[in-house]
């Protein structure tokens, strides 16, 4: 019988922060593919691409690979209630493993700035939400506050279990390759899941699989771009709303990780967001969040700035899936809204609406 993917505990028990004998809550995170994308490699002139496809993930976005620890963690302390700030895709796993452990959830959202696939993914799971009159920094703020006064347990990535689970993903890129690739690329936000890549790698390189880590591109919208401007953002704008972070949570630990990695941060504008998004749908089969793209979109600017070896070997996170923001995927490059076309029953006259040749 073929063996079924345990989840990241259970999996890498050995290299994770954990007892042994913690009962672990877990909906079967990780394992996500690594898809190779040699077209993409093509247009950004690499010798190698591949995608970690975190969208495969229980909840679809790689939250899921933190959340098991962080919910774990918290039954075993004896939380009865977890809370987390999210712009969507953090309050839908806090939500479901919540829900799978048989605790609370609430969720602090910035108002009528999270998507609706997100939004609905917290009602089924059935999730205390609020809509906070603020964005995702001001609900960051009040979570911390009350999970510091009040009987609730923080699950936002500044819980260090969060980072502890992320981490396998980097395993898992060095388990599926066998190599650590010269380059990782991601999107981001608060930085959690860039600190979390590093700390996996630099655990790799300590164990001895590796010798050198990859150097960590990590890309922000450009009216969300803390990391680029060298200061918090008070008012951060941008269609990637999983990314409208102005004052990242994890700085220190992602300004250490892009200097000891070689890195670099960078952003890029909503229009690359956007274009890369059908990129990669349309010529990978890959269908991601368009915060997703982000990672890839700073890709292929690096490439037109000729920053990109042709001997490289690049892994590029893409961290949600698509269904969970499909209003971009209904328009097409100039924002209209796509329609199918309505046809008869008639196989001669849809053949001819088709174009089809007759064999
Ligand atoms: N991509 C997606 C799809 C995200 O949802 C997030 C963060 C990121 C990238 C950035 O990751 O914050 O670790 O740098 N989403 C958080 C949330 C903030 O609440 O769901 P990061």
């Amino acid at each position: 019988m073929a063996k079924q993917w345990q989840g990241v505990i259970s999996e890498y028990i050995d290299r994770l922060d954990i007892d042994k004998n913690t009962p672990i809550i877990t909906l079967g995170e990780g394992g996500t593919p690594l898809v190779h994308a040699p077209a993409l490699a093509k247009l950004v002139g690499a010798q190698d691409v591949w995608l970690k496809v975190e969208g495969m993930n229980p909840t679809g976005s790689f939250k899921d690979r933190g959340m098991t620890m962080a919910v774990t963690k918290a039954v075993a302390h004896g939380a009865k209630a977890v809370i987390c700030a999210s712009t969507g895709n953090t309050s839908a796993s806090a939500a479901a493993y919540a829900a799978k452990a048989g605790i609370k959830s609430v969720v602090l959202i910035p108002e009528g700035k999270i998507t609706l696939g997100k939004l609905a993914q917290a009602i089924a799971h059935k999730a205390v939400i609020l809509q906070v009159r603020g964005n995702f920094d001001d609900c960051l703020v009040l979570a911390r506050d009350l999970s510091e006064n009040y009987a609730v347990h923080l699950v936002n990535s500044v819980n260090p279990d969060r980072l502890e689970g992320q981490k396998t993903a980097s395993f898992e890129v060095f388990d599926y390759l066998g190599f650590a690739p010269d380059y990782h690329v991601m999107p981001v936000g608060n930085a959690g899941n860039y600190s979390a890549y590093f700390k996996g790698y630099k655990e790799l390189q300590r164990d001895g699989f590796i010798s050198t880590l990859p150097k960590q591109l990590g890309f922000q919208a450009a009216g969300s771009a803390p990391f680029v401007a060298g200061h918090p953002i008070a008012n951060p704008e941008t269609i990637a709303t999983a990314i409208r972070i102005g004052n990242p949570a994890s700085w220190d630990l992602a300004i250490n990780a892009r200097e000891e990695s070689n890195g670099e941060f960078d952003s890029v504008t909503d229009e690359e967001i956007l274009s890369m998004h059908r990129y990669l749908s349309n010529e990978i089969g890959v269908f991601v969040e368009p915060s997703s793209a982000t990672g890839a979109a700073g890709l292929l600017k690096f490439a037109k700035a000729g920053k990109v070896p042709s001997d490289a070997k690049i892994v590029i996170t893409v961290t949600g899936h698509g269904l969970k923001d499909v209003g971009w995927a209904l328009k097409d490059e100039n924002g209209e809204e796509v329609k199918p076309t309505s046809c008869s029953k008639d196989a001669s006259e849809v053949a001819d609406l088709l174009g089809l040749e007759k064999n």
